[in-house]
């Protein structure tokens, strides 16, 4: 082998052992800043998150039916809640679910079905509100579709996520379904209703839905 053929194996030889070592680093540094993220933002286990989120929802239906003063402010807490919990299963949690269940796709476009059903009705609800006529059967009817839909998501998707997926996944997947929820849209939207549409739309509608929020409260007060 000639000088320069020996230098230049040598010079290939050293750089692959930097991308060698570098690859290493980065396998060993992204699992602990992803750790280190999801220590941050409370690391939730992705089920146990959304199973929560469900009691909270139950609860909210029934607080919202309450007559008085805080009608208005238990809707609202309600409607944002249900809008906030949707938009990210839609966006991360189906997603998933349709990727590595068995029978995926079906269970998928089933919730997703159920979804855009339960969001015709919120849609009614949101327009009439907590002072207008029909409120309370509306909200009633908005009550039976998402407690059905939520108690099939647990039975259906939930439980097999649970199983079929790493607890490490379950726990990041718990902290991106956090980090859509902070930004998404308040409100339901009759359109936004898959993954695709609620990750164009919350960059836009979740600002606005909040500004709205907040001029609707200033106006309130
Ligand atoms: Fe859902
Ligand atoms: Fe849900």
């Amino acid at each position: 082998m000639g000088t320069l053929t020996r230098q230049a194996a040598l010079k290939t030889a050293a750089r692959q052992s930097l991308a060698g070592k570098a690859a290493a680093r980065a396998a060993t540094t992204a699992p602990a800043r992803s750790r280190r993220a999801m220590r941050a933002l409370g690391g939730e286990n992705v089920v146990d998150l959304l199973i929560r989120q469900h009691r909270q929802i139950r609860l909210g239906f029934l607080r919202a039916a309450l007559p008085g003063p805080w009608r208005r402010r238990n809707f609202d807490r309600l409607m944002r809640l249900l809008a906030v919990h949707e938009a990210a299963e839609e966006a991360h949690v189906h997603p998933v679910a349709r990727r590595v269940l068995r029978h995926g796709r079906e269970l998928a476009a089933r919730r997703r079905a159920e979804e855009k059903h339960a969001k015709e009705l919120l849609i009614a609800l949101w327009r009439t509100g907590p002072d207008g006529a029909g409120y309370l059967r509306r909200l009633n009817e908005a009550r039976r579709a998402v407690s059905r839909h939520a108690a099939r998501e647990e039975r259906e998707e939930l439980r097999a996520l649970g199983k079929a997926v790493s607890p490490l996944r379950l726990r990041m997947l718990g902290t991106e379904v956090k980090l859509a929820q902070a930004y998404a849209p308040t409100r339901p939207h009759r359109w936004v209703n898959n993954e695709a549409t609620n990750k164009l739309a919350a960059p836009v509608l979740g600002p606005l839905d909040r500004a709205l929020d907040a001029l609707r409260r200033r106006g309130a007060s």
